[in-house]
Parts: structure tokens; sequence; C-alpha cells
């Protein structure tokens, strides 16, 4: 404890925190670049040189894999670890397996950026690793959930505050789609099939898909949601009770739309069937939790004209309500029928990923480096502004792309002349579509610049920030 301390002040372990802040936006920036290099090799195929581990079909799974476990899941570390304590009044449980949670999920990552651009993949989208990394998964996994509820369990607080329900419930759901589908029977050090067949493999992959989804890259999103904005709004959260209802019909809903990603295939109907009407009742929580986390600035609205964070987070949550609507409709069986398989889902995913994970992600970070460093605010407020600016310009150049080019991809592959024949062949439509992986393009180099103008801010926060007032010791910050 430091000196001057008042003993009811509780001591923080901000190591981890502080480690999965930098990784976040380290990793950021390298999942960001890698997308734009595959935006490019979309609309230029000779990028890829000929070089095998630098074609699209190895580089796109460590895109995905980077934005979402590594960028977003160091995002979702950071924040679990600086939240639960703040509201359980109390220091993480087992310090030490904090440290085997960060440093072992830095090496999950390595171990895919290797193995990925080498050509080792399960096939399953999301799932890609092979079954030495799968087991290494899931030994950090089962330490993270050890710290976090082991925390929560030692709180100086009777209540558990709502953003820890989203985030325990994102550390068990993710615990059982990750044992579930990828259990596999290895057939070589980096080999294996996976146990399930045919159709059912198809459906335990969805299941595991969506709920990726729904909970990797939602419901802990949520969790930060309801932390950081009622902190950076100054504000209380607009509704308790509706937060309550918000989580359980939430997490209930989503696991049963997973069969929406196989309409039309050897699914049996009824399934598909189920997945969509799930889907559609999904809107009513989603849109329950962005209304209550919009409305939370009831009150402190002129604070937008002027907080760049604050942009970040409600526009975050904007997006938010734009794919969650999205979503539903996509659900929809003769929706589908037009827009599977075309780049309308590629808007729908970044709608969500850059909108909503990225922007919730970085409105968050920006609250967080400051005060774990010790510093009064990020080095420069005027470059979180620009950034705020040029990252809304490239969403929206990229979603717009995608969109326009989706449903032209979806109307010109169903129409038909009257004897039948198709009107157009399908590289006439990948040819129509040129124009805007371009543009897509464009969005995604402005929306990687961002990132870049928001490492600078953090390296020079972290390295010549001012400092705060109230000193705050390295390695136990109380703020
Ligand atoms: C600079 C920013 C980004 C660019 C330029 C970019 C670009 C791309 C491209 C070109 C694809 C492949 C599309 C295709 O196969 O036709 C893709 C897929 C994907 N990206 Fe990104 N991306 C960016 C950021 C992100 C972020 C931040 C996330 C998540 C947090 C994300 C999640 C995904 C996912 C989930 C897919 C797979 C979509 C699907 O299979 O339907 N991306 N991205
Ligand atoms: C109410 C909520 C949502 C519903 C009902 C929903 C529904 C859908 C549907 C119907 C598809 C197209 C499936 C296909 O034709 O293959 C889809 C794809 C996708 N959605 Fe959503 N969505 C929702 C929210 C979100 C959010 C918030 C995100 C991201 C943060 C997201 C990420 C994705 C991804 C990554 C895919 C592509 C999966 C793949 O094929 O690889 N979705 N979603």
């Amino acid at each position: 404890m430091s000196v001057g301390q008042s003993p009811a002040v509780p001591v923080y372990d901000d190591d981890p925190v502080r480690g999965f802040a930098l990784a976040a936006v380290l990793w950021g920036v390298v999942g960001m670049l890698v997308g734009v290099i595959i935006a490019a090799q979309l609309a230029w195929p000779e990028l890829n040189f000929g070089i095998p581990w630098l074609s699209f079909g190895r580089l796109r799974p460590l895109h995905t894999n980077a934005v979402i476990f590594a960028f977003g899941g160091c995002a979702l570390f950071a924040t679990s670890f600086h939240v639960v304590q703040r509201t359980c009044q109390t220091t993480l449980f087992a310090p030490a397996l904090a440290r085997f949670v960060f440093w072992g999920w830095q090496a999950v990552i390595l171990a895919a950026a290797i193995s990925l651009p080498l050509g080792y993949t399960q096939g399953k989208e999301y799932a890609e690793l092979e079954w030495p990394i799968d087991i290494l998964i899931t030994l950090v996994w089962v330490s993270y959930a050890i710290v976090f509820f082991g925390t929560v369990g030692r709180r100086k607080v009777r209540h558990i505050y709502v953003a820890n329900w989203f985030f325990g419930a994102f550390i068990l759901a993710v615990a059982l789609l990750h044992v579930v589908n990828s259990a596999a029977i290895p057939a070589g050090f980096m080999k294996s099939y996976s146990v399930y067949a045919g159709v059912q493999d198809a459906m335990v992959q969805w299941w595991y898909g969506h709920n990726a989804v729904g909970f990797f890259l939602t419901a802990g999103f949520l969790g930060m949601m309801y932390y950081y904005i009622p902190k950076q709004a100054e504000r209380p959260v607009y509704s308790y009770r509706l937060s309550i209802v918000h989580f359980w019909a939430l997490i209930f809903t989503y696991m049963w739309a997973g069969p929406h990603h196989l309409h039309y295939t050897a699914l049996p109907d009824w399934a598909q069937s189920i997945g969509m009407l799930f889907s559609l009742i999904l809107l009513a929580p989603s849109w329950g939790g962005m209304i209550n986390g919009v409305m939370t600035l009831s009150g402190a609205w002129h604070k937008l004209r002027d907080d760049p964070i604050l942009k970040f987070l409600i526009v975050a949550l904007s997006f938010y309500g734009m794919s969650t609507f999205e979503g539903p409709m996509m659900a929809i069986k003769t929706v589908n029928a037009l827009s599977h398989y075309t780049d309308w889902t590629i808007g729908h995913v970044h709608s969500g990923a850059l909108g909503w994970v990225g922007f919730v992600s970085m409105g968050s970070l920006y609250y967080l480096i400051p005060r774990m460093f010790g510093r009064t605010q990020m080095h420069s407020v005027r470059a979180i502004e620009l950034h705020f600016w040029i990252a809304t310009i490239g969403v929206v150049l990229y979603i717009a792309a995608m969109w326009i080019a989706g449903v032209m991809q979806g109307l010109m592959w169903r129409s038909v002349n009257p004897d039948g024949t198709l009107v157009y062949s399908f590289v006439e439509s990948v040819k129509a579509t040129y124009p805007f992986y371009v543009v897509r393009l464009v969005g995604g180099v402005l929306y990687l610049v961002g990132m870049l103008i928001m490492s600078w801010n953090v390296v020079m926060t972290v390295s010549r920030g001012k400092a705060a007032t109230v000193p705050v010791p390295t390695g136990l910050a109380t703020a």
C-alpha cells in the first residue's frame, strides 16, 4: 500500500491490465494491416507475389484471428481485469495466474501468426488453430476464469455489478464453445480431424461461429459498455433493471440463432427456421441494451461536443444497433437467399467489427491507458478527435461499398433470361465489383491510419505524459 493511502482504499494489481492494453493496440495495428493487405489482394490478386504464405487463403484467417482474438481478446482481458477489481473493490485473485494468462495468450497469438501463414488449419472458421494450440488456449482460458471468478468471489461489496455478469457470461460461454467445437482426433503434430461429421459438423461449427459473435464479439464488449460509458459520461446507467433483463434475454437467445448461417443447406428445414426465429427475437434484447447505453447520456449530451472518447463509445453503440438490426433481417430466409455468399455479409461483419467492437475498444482503451500509467489524460486529445473522424469515414466507406457490391452481386447472380439461362456470367459480377473493392480498401486504409495515430498517442502518453498529481505507485495503481 502506498504512503498516505487510506486503508479503506483497496490496492489493485494492474500489471496484467497494462500489458493487455498495450498488446491490444499493437495487435490492432498488425491485424488491421493484414486486413488492408487482403483487401488490396481482392482488388489486385497479383499482390500475393506467387508466394504461398502471402496468399489470400492463408492471410484471411490470419486477419480474422488477429483482429478478433489478439486485438479484441487483449482489449477484453485488459478491461475485464480492470473493471472486476474496481467494481468488486478488491485485488486480482491468483496474481501469478493472471500473469500466466497474459504470457500464455501472447504465446497463442504468436503460434497463430506462424502456423496460419504456413497453412496449418482445421478449416473451421474462427477455430482454425490446430490441436496443440487449442490445448494451450484451454489452459489459458481456465486460468482466466479462475482469476476472474476468484476476484468476484472475494469481493468486498455484496452486489455484483452488471458489467461483471457480461464478462462472466463471455468467459463461460467461450470456454464451452471452444471445447465442444475444437473436439478433434489428432493425426500428427499439426493435423487433426473433427470428431463430428457431415451436417452435424457444420451445425456445431456455426453454433460456435454465431456464439463467437454473441459472446466474444458482443457480451464481453457490452461489459465494457456498462462500465466505461457511465464512467466517461459521469452518469449512472440509465436503467439498472433494463440491464438485467438485457443480460438474461441476450444470453438465452443467442445460443439458438446459429442455424441462420446454414440456410438452404442440408441442415433440416425446422432447424433453419428455429435459427431464423431466434435471430428475429434477438433484435429486442440487442436494442434494449443499445438504448440503455445511449440513454445513459441523458442530461449529459452536451459532453459529446468536445469529448472524443465519449464520441467513440456512443458511435460504437449506433453501429451496434445498426448491425443488430441488419443481422436479424439477413437471417430471414428470403433475404438470406439474396445476401448469402455476397459482400453484403462482409459489410454486415465490418459494421459490427469496425463500428461496434473497434470503437468501443478504442474508447475504453483511451479511458483506461492514461489512468493505468499514472497520467492525467492522453498525450493529445486532438489526436483522439482526429482518430475518431478518420476512423468514422473509414467505416462508412467500407460498409457502404460492401452493401452496394453485395446487393449488386446477389441481383446479378439471380437474374435469368426468359429462356432460363443466366443473364450474367460469374466473372461479370467480379468485374462489376472491382470499383467497390477499391473503395473498401480506401476505407480500410483510413481505419488503419486512425489506429496508427492511436499507437503514437499511446506511446507518447506512456513515455512522456503529464504525471497525475496524486502519485500512482508502479505495479499497484489505485485509480
Ligand atoms: C483496417 C481494417 C480492416 C480491413 C481493411 C479488413 C478487411 C477485411 C477483408 C478484405 C476481409 C475478407 C473479405 C472477403 O473474404 O471477401 C475481412 C474479413 C473479416 N474481417 Fe476484416 N478488416 C478490417 C478490420 C477488421 C476488424 C477490426 C475485425 C474484427 C474486430 C474484422 C473482422 C473480420 C471478420 C470476422 C472477417 C470474416 C468475414 C466473413 O467470413 O464473413 N476485420 N476483413
Ligand atoms: C442480432 C444480432 C445479429 C444477428 C441476428 C446476425 C445475423 C447474421 C446473419 C444472418 C449472417 C449471415 C449468415 C450467412 O448468410 O452466411 C451474419 C453473419 C455474420 N455476422 Fe451477424 N448478426 C448479428 C449481429 C452481429 C454483430 C454485432 C457482429 C459483430 C460484432 C456480427 C458478426 C457477424 C459475422 C462475423 C458474420 C460472418 C460469419 C461468417 O460467415 O464467417 N453479427 N450475421
